[in-house]
């Protein structure tokens, strides 16, 4: 069944989550966290995403905003900073992340090849509305969905169904991409075609069903759209 409808993952995946600690690092002062940028930025993905699995496995849903800042605080106390300017600079580059420099030019030829598009995120819908409109894409997207108007983050299942029920698809009619493997993955099992972008060549995750396709970034994404 030709797919219809193309729908990205937000953070990691259209947009750059390591944006907000380099850009930071380069700023005039903050020698200390220059030196300790990327071991804070991986520190700082990997426990808010760890803590939207156990939020979710364990029925305690905060809203993403929340569970970013509880990850930023374990990533700068794990390397001996404390900061609250730091702090603040961190949160407030992470509403503006940058998309990545592929990303307008591949949703304007979906969208010409008249395909729909959206995006399917954790993200808090203010977080996701700052980071759309500062990279400029708003006009691009037939829908942002977040998973607060359901309350229960990645991958639970229902969250896959929310594209289904905004877009009137079947799942087969769907491409979804993302740079996590394990979103990816539960995508797949849900029923959607999918795509991983693996843009640091890292192994696939070992989860019960694989992503159909791999790419290192996404501009091959509107040409194999039309070929599905
Ligand atoms: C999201 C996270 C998982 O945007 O990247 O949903």
């Amino acid at each position: 069944m030709p797919v219809t409808t193309c729908i990205f993952d937000a953070y990691g995946t259209l947009f750059d989550v390591a944006a907000a600690a380099r850009i930071a690092a380069k700023e005039p002062g903050r020698e200390e966290f220059a030196a300790k940028w990327p071991q804070i930025a991986a520190d700082w993905r990997s426990k808010q995403l760890q803590y939207t699995w156990l939020r979710a496995v364990s029925d305690t849903h905060i809203d993403f905003w929340k569970v970013t800042q509880h990850g930023l605080d374990y990533a700068l106390e794990a390397a001996g900073l404390s900061s609250p300017e730091l702090r603040e600079r961190l949160l407030s580059l992470y509403w503006e992340l940058s998309a990545f420099p592929e990303v307008p030019a591949m949703l304007a030829e979906l969208k010409a090849a008249g395909l729909s598009t959206g995006i399917l995120s954790n993200g808090s819908p203010e977080m996701l509305n700052g980071a759309v409109e500062s990279a400029g894409i708003g006009e691009l997207l037939d829908a942002v969905l977040s998973v607060e108007s359901i309350g229960v983050f990645k991958p639970h299942a229902s969250v896959y169904a929310m594209v289904e029920d905004r877009f009137g698809t079947t799942p087969e009619q769907v491409l979804f991409v993302s740079s996590n493997g394990w979103d990816a993955s539960y995508a797949s099992r849900h029923g959607f075609q999918t795509v991983w972008v693996n843009r640091a060549g890292e192994p696939m995750d070992r989860l019960p069903s694989d992503p159909q396709f791999t790419m290192s970034d996404l501009t091959g994404i509107p040409e194999l759209a039309r070929t599905l």
